[in-house]
Formats: structure tokens, C-alpha cells, sequence
């Protein structure tokens, strides 16, 4: 059967999904605590989740416009203006996706030609190897030096080549937690405006920051009128499952996202888009309690990792804590990730499932700590006994 699998489902299969799925399975087999894949084992505000089921029941349930309802793309323009004094023209420079995975695959899509070269940092979202793999363009990677994830400017120059189309920036960043600094932002942007790069912004975490502060690119000068900025409700209102995303941006890009978007999905998530514009409207002590809540787990699972025995890499936002497993006498990620429900009915994923060469995120595991904090507790006593 598998000479019948074509070529590009083929490269895809190996990407990080499959080992999360692998490590979810074992969570359930184990009836572990699953610190692996990133989701919140909470709802988010109740309002939000009434809204839904309100406009389900107003009858919002057919297709939604093309771009998305004015009112989110309204609501998303405002978001963009108070958090970050951005200026989208909600009728021409926002656009609502199916997700932000939809939203980046269908910029990748939309703007690389077979053969470009899409850069980003490494480790990576596993979504970006595969949006360049069904655009057949290459990803090229430039490294995070772990554990302070920082990067060689160097690095970045030498990655740029004359087939380099697109810049793809994730902060803050998955898996590493890192939020990059005004320094290294700085140094991106005006490499954008060097070489003519169109900027792709990933900022799904852009409320959870917990040390320093989130900057989007797009407000870097030269950078408005060539980034496209990517974020979503999924992780600021913990509705993972509703897949409403947005990106916005100078409106020939918006449109040359939709043009591709038109023909992924079409359209998503009508009465979801009503409700995430209750979720954009929330005040300011929301997003406040959202990332004060977050850095609370956060220390409580980094210390209970150190205290496991764990070196860890303290992240500055997002809800994922890089370890290094080797002072636990491992330097196998996959391997340690696969024993350890076992061990002490605890799941985290290897980081290797983050990097093009496996070889260099071997001795790092991410866990995630979005999740209750009785959970949270329990899941540090577990460690402990390692
Ligand atoms: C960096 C990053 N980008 C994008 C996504 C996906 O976002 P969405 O669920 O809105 O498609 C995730 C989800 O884990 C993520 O970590």
C-alpha cells in the first residue's frame, strides 16, 4: 500500500502531529495526565460560549461572507488598535480564516512560487514545514540556540538567498515559550526591508506573555506594508475547537490570502464568529487575569520540573516549558517521552517533532501547562518520583 501514497502525503506524514497523536494515545492508554499537546482542559469565558449557542440560535448557521461577518472583522480591526495601535481597514486588511493554521498555509500557499524559500527560526511549528511542502517551496531555518533561544543576526543574513520570498515569525514562540525582544525584532525587520521579504507574523500568544512585552512586527517601521499578522481566538479564549482565525495586512496581501482561502474552506464557522466578537470586546482585566493566570501554572510546573530534576528552560510566554532531560541520565526525547506515562502517568512530546534535523532538539521535551491547577500539582508529584 504505501508505494500508493503520494509523494506529498507522504513527506507530510512524518511531521509533529503524528507524534502527538502517538503521545495522546498513550496518555489514554495510561490514563495519564496528557501535558503534551496544548490545549486547556477549561473552557474559556462563559459569555463567550453563550454567544455561540445564541447565535446558533438566531440562526446564524448558513455560509458567512467570504471575508468573514463585518462585525468580527470590525472587532478584530479594534483588537489591533487598542493592544497594538495597528490600523487595519476592517473592510479591505482583515480577513477571518479557519484558524491561524488556515491562515498562514494559505499565505505560504498564496505567495511563494515552486522552488521560493520561506525563513523562519528553529524549533518551528510543525504547520510551517507543511505549508512549504504543499506550496513546494523550502523551508529554510535558522536556529534558536537553546536555552536562551536566542539567534545569530549572522545566521539570518546567511540563510537569505535570491529565491527568499517570505519571512515567517512566530512570537511568541511554540514550542520554546521565547518572546522575541525589541532588539532581535528590530534586526528582522529591517532584514525584511533589505531584501524585500514579505513578513508572515505567527501571534496566536500574543496575551500570554508573562516577562516583557509582545511587540508585533507589523508596528516595526517599513513593516506595516509588508506583513501579514496571523493570530486567532483559539488560545486567548481557550476555544481551541472553534478554528476561528484572522490575519491582517496591506489589502493586496489580505486578498491574495482570501483568493487561496476560497478554495481551502471556503468560508467557517459562522456562529463561532459572532461569539469570538463578544470574546474581542472583553476588557482589559480579562487579558490581565489571562496571562496572570498563566504565569502562576507557569512557575508552578517550572518548579516543580526543576525540582524533578529537569533543566529548565523558563519560558516568557505562550503555556510551554522546554526541558532538557539529560541530568535524568536520558538524552533520547522520543524514547523518555514514550516510557514516561509509564514510568509516572505523565505525557509530555519530544521537541525533536520541532526541528527539520530531529538530531538537534534530541535532549529537549516540551511540556504544556494550560491546564487546571489541581492537575498541575499532581502531575509535579508524578515527576517528583522519576
Ligand atoms: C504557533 C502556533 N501557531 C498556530 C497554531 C494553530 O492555531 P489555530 O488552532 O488557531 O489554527 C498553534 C496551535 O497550537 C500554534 O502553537
Amino acid at each position: 500500500m504505501t508505494e500508493r501514497v503520494p509523494y506529498l502525503a507522504s513527506r507530510l506524514q512524518g511531521l509533529g502531529t503524528t507524534i502527538f497523536a502517538e503521545m495522546s494515545a498513550l496518555a489514554a492508554r495510561h490514563g495519564a495526565i496528557n501535558l503534551g499537546q496544548g490545549f486547556p482542559d477549561t473552557d474559556g469565558p462563559a459569555e463567550v460560549a453563550d454567544a455561540a449557542v445564541a447565535a446558533i440560535r438566531a440562526g446564524h448557521n448558513q455560509y458567512p461572507p467570504g471575508p468573514g461577518i463585518p462585525e468580527l472583522r470590525r472587532a478584530v480591526a479594534a483588537h489591533q488598535a487598542r493592544f497594538w495601535g495597528l490600523t487595519p481597514d476592517p473592510d479591505t486588511e482583515v480577513l477571518v480564516t479557519a484558524g491561524a493554521t488556515e491562515a498562514l498555509t494559505a499565505a505560504v500557499l498564496a505567495l511563494c512560487e515552486t522552488g521560493d524559500e520561506v525563513l523562519t527560526f528553529e524549533p518551528t511549528y510543525d504547520s510551517y514545514l507543511a505549508a512549504a511542502s504543499m506550496a513546494g517551496a523550502v523551508l529554510r531555518v535558522v536556529p534558536l540556540r537553546a536555552p536562551t533561544y536566542d539567534f545569530d543576526p549572522s545566521d539570518l543574513e546567511a540563510a537569505v538567498t535570491p529565491r527568499t520570498r517570505l519571512l515567517l515569525l512566530n512570537t511568541p514562540h511554540n514550542p520554546t515559550g521565547k518572546v522575541f525582544s525589541p532588539a532581535e525584532l528590530a534586526a528582522v525587520a529591517e532584514l525584511c526591508v533589505r531584501h524585500d521579504l514579505v513578513a508572515v507574523t505567527d501571534e496566536v500568544y500574543e496575551h500570554l506573555v508573562f516577562d516583557g512585552r509582545h511587540i508585533p512586527l507589523a508596528s516595526l517601521p517599513g513593516m506595516a506594508e509588508r506583513t501579514l499578522t496571523v493570530s486567532s481566538a483559539g488560545k486567548t479564549f481557550s476555544f481551541t475547537g472553534w478554528k476561528v482565525g484572522w490575519v491582517c495586512g496591506p489589502a493586496a496581501l489580505v486578498s491574495a490570502v482570501r483568493t487561496v482561502k476560497q478554495f481551502l474552506t471556503y468560508v467557517n464557522a459562522a456562529p463561532f464568529q459572532h461569539a469570538v466578537v463578544t470574546g474581542l470586546e472583553l476588557d482589559d482585566d480579562f487579558y490581565r487575569q489571562l496571562a496572570s493566570g498563566l504565569a502562576a501554572k507557569r512557575d508552578l510546573l517550572c518548579d516543580g520540573l526543576a525540582k524533578a530534576g529537569f533543566i529548565v528552560h523558563r519560558p516568557a510566554g505562550t503555556y510551554f516549558a522546554t526541558v532538557d532531560i539529560r541530568p535524568l541520565g536520558a538524552d533520547d526525547g522520543a524514547d523518555f517521552c514514550r516510557t514516561l506515562p509509564g514510568r509516572c502517568g505523565v505525557v509530555a512530546v519530544p521537541s525533536s517533532a520541532f526541528y527539520t534535523d530531529p538530531a538537534a532538539g534530541r535532549h529537549l521535551v516540551r511540556f504544556a501547562f494550560c491546564k487546571q491547577d489541581d492537575v498541575l500539582v499532581e502531575a509535579v508529584e508524578r515527576l517528583a518520583t522519576l
